[in-house]
């Protein structure tokens, strides 16, 4: 099976739990939940999902036992697109081939959208039912993973982060001020994107109850693998094709500091493989089943290579 099919099929189960997901919210406001679930149900690669499956498995449990920690991850990564396309920040109008939530539901219901699918991931997370293998305490500690992943010493703070770099490169670029550009470059694709990537194969570790050395190993290589990711973001909205992304591209009218801005597409490529070619050690280093590592190999594979 390519590593295409392989997500096709894994996401396939991401994408009928989820929907169930805000249905199981009884008593919402209806409009609020049809937001809710029109960015949720819109597509996406739904790569974290995943990433928490594989790294479950790596442990020995099946992927379908953690499906609604999965649900909540990806719930949680939803809200974060919701507002990031919002007007106040990089004012978009296109999301996963779609019109942007604000355009269709209006700026408070996509902030409010936004507001729910982040708390009620946590409601997902810690209400569902588990398999007996997969105990309360490794519901906490995955709950406390995503926790600090996506708060303030997270994504959020990479997000405000990558709000104050607009307009960095403004003026002339000499040596000192690209070595500045690049450390705050690293900082905000560590925490804006590469922090939820890495609480998908943490959170995957922790439910299946893996040794604290495995959990650090793991993310060690989702932190790699998830900057990667973001230099392939940089470099896709610059020469992506609009359409297969389902996004338009912004970063250049919002005067973005991004790996392709400060370094040229080419040297942003050459990045994005030194850092899923160093991802790769730590995971060798776990102790677990063959098959799921080299599937979460793979993944990585295909998050340097992406074209969407
Ligand atoms: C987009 O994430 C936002 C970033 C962190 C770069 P994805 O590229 O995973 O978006 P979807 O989920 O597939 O739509
Ligand atoms: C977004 O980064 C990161 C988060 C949503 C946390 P971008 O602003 O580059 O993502 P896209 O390109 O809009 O998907
Ligand atoms: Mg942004
Ligand atoms: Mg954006
Ligand atoms: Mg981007």
């Amino acid at each position: 099976m390519s590593v295409e099919q392989y997500i096709k099929k894994r996401a396939a189960a991401v994408n009928a739990a989820l929907p169930r997901c805000i249905r199981s919210l009884r008593g919402a406001d209806p409009r609020l939940a049809q937001a809710m679930v029109y960015t949720l149900a819109a597509g996406g690669k739904r790569l974290r999902p995943v990433l928490l499956g594989a790294a479950y498995e790596v442990f020995g449990g099946k992927a379908a036992d953690v499906l609604p920690a999965a649900c909540a991850l990806e719930m949680v990564h939803t809200y974060s697109l919701v507002h990031d396309d919002l007007p106040a920040m990089d004012d978009d109008d296109l999301r996963r081939g779609r019109p942007t939530a604000h355009k269709v539901f209006g700026e408070a219901e996509a902030i409010l959208a936004g507001d729910a699918l982040l708390t009620d991931a946590f409601t997902i997370l810690l209400s569902s039912r588990y398999p007996r293998r997969v105990t309360p305490s490794c519901v906490l500690a995955a709950a406390r993973t995503l926790a600090a992943r996506a708060g303030a010493r997270g994504m959020v703070s990479g997000q405000a982060a990558d709000l104050e770099a607009e307009g960095f490169l403004r003026g002339k670029i000499n040596a000192a001020k690209r070595r500045r550009g690049l450390k705050l470059l690293s900082y905000i694709h560590l925490h804006k994107t590469a922090d939820l990537i890495t609480a998908a194969v943490e959170m995957g570790a922790v439910l299946a109850g893996a040794p604290e050395r495995d959990v650090k190993a793991l993310a060690s290589f989702g932190r790699d693998i998830g900057l990667c990711f973001q230099v392939a973001d940089d470099i896709l909205d610059v020469v992506g094709d609009k359409k297969k992304l389902g996004k338009s591209g912004s970063d250049a009218r919002n005067r973005k500091l991004t790996y392709a801005s400060l370094l040229g597409v080419g040297e942003a490529r050459n990045k994005a493989e030194a850092l899923m070619r160093r991802a790769l050690p730590a995971l060798a280093g776990v102790r677990g089943k063959a098959a799921p590592k080299a599937d979460l190999a793979a993944l990585a594979e295909f998050i340097y290579r992406r074209d969407n």
